[in-house]
């Protein structure tokens, strides 16, 4: 806008130029960090092939993926630690891809703390900016800052054996931001830690990585931390970028039974075994619906309700629920504030998430239930993967 209203008071041609230059900007902004076809092997392992992904200024990625499937690889190609067989990596325009790591404005965290075991907390921060040769006033100021920034700047001469896992983990962090970096790199920072303090880390890192606009790549296979954390997640399978979305796309638009596999734990069902839980047969070969969007409702037929809890307490059904499918009750899970029961329906072994209200109203094993499909929210699948399907097994 200010571009605009600027080159009003202009002649035509400047105010051109100028439009021109703030558009290119932003569409440098856009795709600031591009990797094209990327590929690398080890021997005759291929790890990573076919990685295409444009990366815009400030935003927040998180690699997502099983392990073994070439996160950590890529993570370290893009930091110079690896090189690449084919394909570039590219930095606001410029081709990096074989360029030293210390040349290329990278800064990386890695799962196990790799601090220097001699140096205090301060040195280690330090340390970088030494070997760049920076002046010790300059790199006293920017080591102090950082120290503040990760709050460790009443463990600044600690060495690291005198450190919790967490404060550690904010010393590597404070060694990679003390050389400003244009990239953040964070291979599983917080995987040694426990659940407390990795929350807490995580929201740090959030918060940090916002106030800076820091270009950012994190590594997890914890999904429940890439939907919180990321701008978009690129969901990683075999050495491909199998789907690159923001959290909501890939929850809940999973492109392919590996997908829904590893997202939002879905059910999923063929065509022919879906059909009494839909109401219709599907045009495609397989669906895939979330545990949440299963409904348990009483089941009202004569020998339902002989059932001393028969008449439990129910949601609402959504606006287009599917016709009712009558199942039974095989076990359930605590998970927290949801209580996930897995029923047996007509041949489908399906999971149903309900929201965990009391424990007195825990349904037991072997209840009869009527089972509906929230029908907005069934995804249709290809047919030709190979990840599991909720099929009853009778072997
Ligand atoms: N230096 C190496 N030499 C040979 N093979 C390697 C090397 N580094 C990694 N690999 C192989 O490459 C594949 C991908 O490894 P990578 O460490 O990138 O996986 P990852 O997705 O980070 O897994 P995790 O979640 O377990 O950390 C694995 O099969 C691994 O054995
Ligand atoms: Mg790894």
């Amino acid at each position: 806008m200010l571009a605009i209203d600027t080159a009003t008071t202009f002649d035509s041609q400047s105010a051109g130029g100028l439009l021109t230059s703030a558009l290119r900007e932003r569409a440098a902004d856009q795709h600031y960090l591009k990797l094209n076809g990327l590929a690398k092997s080890f021997g005759k392992t291929q790890v990573f092939a076919e990685i295409e992904a444009e990366i815009a200024r400030g935003e927040f990625i998180t690699l997502l993926g099983p392990s073994g499937c070439g996160k950590s690889t890529l993570l370290r190609a893009i930091a110079g630690l690896n090189d690449v067989d084919a394909g570039q990596i590219i930095v606001d325009g410029h081709d990096i891809t074989s360029l030293p790591p210390q040349r290329r404005g990278i800064g990386m965290v890695f799962q196990h703390y790799a601090l220097f075991p001699n140096m205090r907390v301060a040195e280690n921060v330090a340390f970088g900016l030494r070997m760049k040769k920076v002046r010790p006033e300059e790199r006293e100021r920017r080591v102090s800052e950082v120290l503040r920034l990760v709050e460790l700047t009443d463990q600044a001469q600690r060495f690291p054996h005198q450190l919790s896992g967490g404060q550690r983990q904010r010393v590597a962090l404070a060694r990679a931001l003390v050389v400003e970096p244009q990239i953040l790199l964070l291979d599983e920072p917080l995987s040694a830690l426990d659940a407390r303090i990795r929350r807490h880390l995580r929201d740090q890192i959030r918060d940090i990585q916002k106030s800076l606009g820091l270009t950012t790549l994190f590594v997890t296979h914890d999904q429940e931390e890439a939907l919180l954390l990321s701008d978009r997640i690129f969901l990683m399978h075999q050495g491909r970028i199998l789907q690159q979305g923001n959290a909501e796309s890939l929850y809940t638009r999973p492109v392919d039974a590996t997908a829904a596999g590893f997202m939002g734990h879905y059910n999923l069902i063929g065509r022919e075994l879906a059909r009494p839980l839909l109401g219709y047969e599907s045009d495609s070969p397989r669906v895939a619906l979330r545990p949440e969007a299963l409904y348990l409702q009483p089941d009202t037929s004569p020998q339902g309700q002989q059932d001393e809890y028969a008449n439990f307490p129910t949601q609402p059904l959504p606006d287009n629920a599917g016709p009712g499918c009558p199942g039974v009750i095989r076990r359930h899970q605590l998970l927290g504030n949801i209580v996930r029961y897995e029923v047996d329906c007509q041949g489908l072994r399906l999971n149903v998430d309900v929201l965990n209200r009391s424990a007195r109203q825990l349904l037991p094993r072997h209840l009869r239930v009527m089972l509906h499909a929230d029908l907005d929210e069934v995804q249709a699948l290809g047919g030709n993967e190979t990840a599991a399907t909720s099929q009853v097994s009778h072997g």
